[in-house]
């Protein structure tokens, strides 16, 4: 009996015979289960038809007919699938039908549970679609069809199919529309490339906003043609007295350009008042004594502030938030406001009230540090919840939403454990398992879902100063933060997490990241 005959009366049998002849890791034929696979971040449901779809070299990309958003998802996909397959699939646009093992990207606009980011994926043994409302719920659904396939697919040179993918349908959309990570660019610069890099890693599991830290005491990272020493001077150095460096208004309107193609917001953020020894070292003007300070590149925090009675700090702040806003789609800027920890308690709730103002009249959104709540917000203004909930609990009073990043739970740059070759430990070590089991909408009793826009893992620099030593403390932790954002609290628990957590150790490594292997996950049985 020839196996396609074979699956028709029970693809469980030809699985379990495949097992049993090749092994699993030689076997040429994939499991036929779709429930079975291991995607991150789980879908809402997942419906498994016990057949399977191949993907070989008749396969085309089809979409409708002058749906141009559609052929840009296709030909976004044929990229990502052309390099380990081999079969230079190419996006067709027509009226008729999609042909046998053809996929059909299409927008329909029809599903109003999916949202905006939600999609459904659809395989029968004949073709594979998915429908979205709008374009990011089609890349979404890309995302997905990724993980459906062999973790080879992730390789940038050409692989031994086939390419297989069971069928089903998944109809997935998220809990929160921010789900984000931080990247701390100011303690040790990491350049365009390493940004874009990372941009594909978080896309691929469905993260949606890069917060950039811009600015802090040891650098300035982002051009400012106005105050063109901010970067030139203060972008000289970094933690550690490495050479530092800045992004040009070119490259940060790169980056954002990159980011856009894959439903990636950049916010951007100048931290202040505190955190400012990089601006204070580069105008003198800026400085209560009219002194500047020298450049910085240890790591302690608290030291310095920007003088918030005068004048010339306003127009400064004016100046950068206007080049930023003019750089920025996105609707937020983020104007730090933590640990200004020498300048006055009126000075600071002054300062945070009148650099609102500036970024509104830039026609921006406010994100800050839960700090920021001790000031009066304005409707609109986003806190952010890092360490004090009695911060967030009062802009929950004022109004504000809250973006949540507790330390304790959400800091990427806390160490795994006492052995971890890089981090810091002032909020506790985390383990994957840790930063996984917790639920946002219930961590703070004052603060419930209606409040939260969402979640984001701040990476802090200091410790790592490269890709592979970010990566490090990025994953895997990363792909849990992205489940936590992305999929129902109820639906989630790390004892059925960390299984598909261990399938995804072989598609990290095909995709090239340097992952901390936690003991907590049992990479070897996948
Ligand atoms: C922070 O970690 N200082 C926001």
């Amino acid at each position: 009996m020839n196996q396609i005959s074979m699956k028709k009366i029970n693809p469980f049998i030809v699985l379990a015979g495949c097992m049993v002849i090749c092994g699993i890791a030689a076997c040429s034929s994939e499991p036929t289960d779709m429930t079975a696979a291991s995607i991150i971040p789980k879908p809402v449901s997942v419906t498994a038809t016990g057949e399977t779809f191949k993907l070989g070299r008749s396969s085309d990309i089809f979409v409708r007919e002058g749906s141009g958003e559609a052929a840009v998802a296709g030909q976004f996909l044929a990229d990502k699938l052309n390099p380990s397959t081999g079969l230079g699939l190419t996006v067709v646009s027509g009226k008729g039908k999609p042909g046998r093992g053809d996929i059909l990207l299409e927008l329909t606009g029809e599903d109003t549970e999916l949202g905006e980011e939600g999609y459904v994926l659809e395989v029968t043994s004949r073709l594979l679609k998915i429908t979205a409302n709008k374009p990011a719920g089609l890349f979404y659904g890309i995302q997905t069809l990724r993980q459906l396939l062999p973790a080879r697919i992730e390789m940038k040179e050409v692989q031994e199919g086939p390419w297989e993918i069971p069928t089903g349908v998944i109809r997935d959309f998220p809990v929160y529309g921010y789900r984000g990570i931080m990247r701390d660019v100011a303690r040790h610069f990491f350049g365009v490339e390493d940004i874009k890099t990372f941009i594909d890693q978080m896309a691929a599991y469905k993260m949606n906003v890069l917060h950039l830290h811009l600015s802090d005491d040891q650098g300035w990272r982002i051009e400012i043609k106005s105050w063109p020493d901010l970067a030139l001077y203060g972008g000289k150095t970094e933690v550690g007295g490495g050479e530092g460096g800045f992004y040009t208004q070119e490259q940060y309107r790169e980056i954002v350009e990159y980011a856009q193609e894959r439903y990636v917001t950049i916010i951007p953020e100048i931290d202040m008042p505190g955190h400012t020894n990089a601006a204070l070292a580069s105008y003198p003007e800026l400085n209560k004594g009219g002194k500047s300070p020298e450049l910085y590149t240890g790591i302690k925090v608290g030291f310095s502030t920007l003088d918030t009675r005068s004048e010339t700090t306003y127009k400064f702040v004016d100046d950068v938030v206007r080049e930023l806003a003019s750089m920025t789609p996105g609707e937020y800027i983020h104007i730090g406001g933590d640990e200004s920890l020498v300048t006055k308690d009126d000075d600071y709730v002054y300062f945070v009230n009148r650099v609102q103002d500036i970024v509104i009249s830039h026609g921006k959104k406010v994100l800050g540090w839960d700090e920021i709540a001790l000031a009066t917000l304005k409707p609109n203004t986003v806190v952010q919840y890092w360490a004090r909930s009695g911060n967030a609990v009062k802009g929950v009073q004022q109004g504000a939403r809250v973006l949540m990043s507790p330390a304790k739970y959400a800091y990427l740059d806390m160490k795994y454990d006492s052995a971890s070759i890089y981090g810091l430990n002032w909020a506790g070590y985390i383990e994957a398992d840790n930063g996984y089991s917790w639920d946002p909408a219930s961590l703070v009793p004052e603060i419930t879902a209606e409040n939260i826009i969402g979640i984001e893992a701040p990476l802090w620099s200091e410790t790592v100063s490269d890709r592979e030593e970010a990566e490090y403390l990025l994953f895997p932790r990363l792909p849990g933060y992205a489940e936590i954002g992305w999929t129902p609290s109820d639906m989630r628990s790390w004892d059925e997490y960390k299984a598909r957590l261990a399938d995804h150790g072989k598609r990290m490594e095909a995709m090239g990241i340097n992952f901390y292997k936690s003991p907590r996950v049992n990479w070897d049985n996948r």
